[in-house]
């Protein structure tokens, strides 16, 4: 049993707090490399943003739980050596799928863990949420709950459509549970295809393909219910039209990416939202890069070559995100 204390992170309750009461949003970008968590701990502290490295089920099997846990202990002192001398760090498990998962990172020095019983029957998740916060609390790590379920793929989970949280089911499910924060759903969903060309209109001005409107009035139900509880967003990805055009015009074949535009992002990060998922953005910079440098440099072959072009659109990435759509820079000084 470790305690993450001892190795300089943080958990997310002091975090959200401030969040909530700056009108800011804390963010959340999944890693699952060297490269990407050197972007996002040099993004963070050129910033002095808190962050929160999240680690999911594709994450834990690609690179292993245990080397990403240390890789974050070393995040902590990498980011005092940039000069941030207080770093704000969250080690977080991202869509746990069952106690065993949650109490596994627990146990081995995350601090706060989210436990997705989105999928299953209201009592059930109820009953799971509720044994993984009795568990984390006991070590003080922050637990996120999910209600509602997003469209698309969530980890394991497959759904065709959106099922918006219920406003009504709120204040049952955190008061049952002692959740710390919960993730709802209001038309957000994984990955580079949030949504369909037909289900857009077009923007008369850039062409671009504008997609529906997130429910609003129903994270507005969730707030006037639980006033001040931190909410979370997943599927956050704005997809970069920029990116998106620099894979294809390098041999990529991304159709019809479409993502959640960023105002609509900073909007929500005003509110009781303060947390928001970022991975597809971040994967779609990586690879653009990547693309480029292999077709402008086909003789190229040292990774460092190609790895360094991707961690520093990454960084410049997420820099973006911290300081024009969430508003959390300067808020981990
Ligand atoms: O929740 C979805 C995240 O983007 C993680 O996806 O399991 O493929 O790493 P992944
Ligand atoms: P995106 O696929 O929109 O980046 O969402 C990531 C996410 O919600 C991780 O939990
Ligand atoms: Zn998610």
């Amino acid at each position: 049993m470790v305690s993450y204390k001892e190795i300089g992170l943080v958990n997310t309750r002091e975090m959200f707090a401030k969040a909530i009461e700056g009108g800011y949003a804390i963010p959340a970008f999944n890693f699952n490399n060297m490269e990407q968590l050197q972007a996002i701990i040099s993004a963070a502290a050129e910033t002095k943003s808190p962050v929160i490295l999240q680690v999911s089920k594709g994450a834990r099997q690609y690179a292993n739980q245990t080397l990403l846990r240390y890789m974050a202990e070393g995040a902590v002192e990498y980011a005092k050596e940039l000069g941030w001398e207080n770093p704000q760090i969250v080690l977080h498990l991202d869509h746990g799928d069952s106690f065993e998962t949650c109490k596994s990172c627990i146990d081995m020095g995350f601090s706060s863990v989210m436990i997705d019983g989105s999928h299953l029957p209201y009592e059930e998740n109820v009953a799971l949420t509720k044994k993984v916060v009795e568990y984390a609390h006991q070590f003080d790590v922050t637990v996120e709950g999910e209600l509602g379920v997003l469209a698309g793929v969530e980890d394991e989970v497959s759904s065709d459509h959106h099922t918006y949280t219920k406003p009504e089911e709120v204040v049952d499910f955190v008061s049952r549970t002692g959740c710390d924060s919960l993730a709802i759903s209001i038309g957000t969903s994984h990955g580079a295809y949030k949504f369909t060309p037909e289900q857009c209109t077009v923007d008369p001005e850039t062409g671009l393909l504008v997609p529906p409107m997130l429910a609003f009035d129903v994270l507005e139900g969730v707030e006037k219910e639980l006033p001040g509880f931190p909410i979370v967003l997943h599927g956050s990805s704005s997809v970069p039209q920029d990116e998106v055009a620099t894979i294809n015009k390098y041999g990529g074949a991304l159709k019809a990416a479409i993502g959640i535009p960023e105002p609509w992002l900073r909007k929500a990060a005003e509110s009781a939202v303060c947390k928001i998922n970022i991975d597809s953005d971040s994967r779609l910079a990586m690879t653009a890069a990547i693309r480029e440098v292999f077709a402008n440099k086909p003789a190229e072959f040292d990774p460092r070559k190609y790895l360094g072009p991707a961690r520093d659109n990454m960084k410049k990435l997420y820099i973006h995100k911290i300081v024009n759509v969430l508003g959390s820079d300067g808020k981990a000084q």
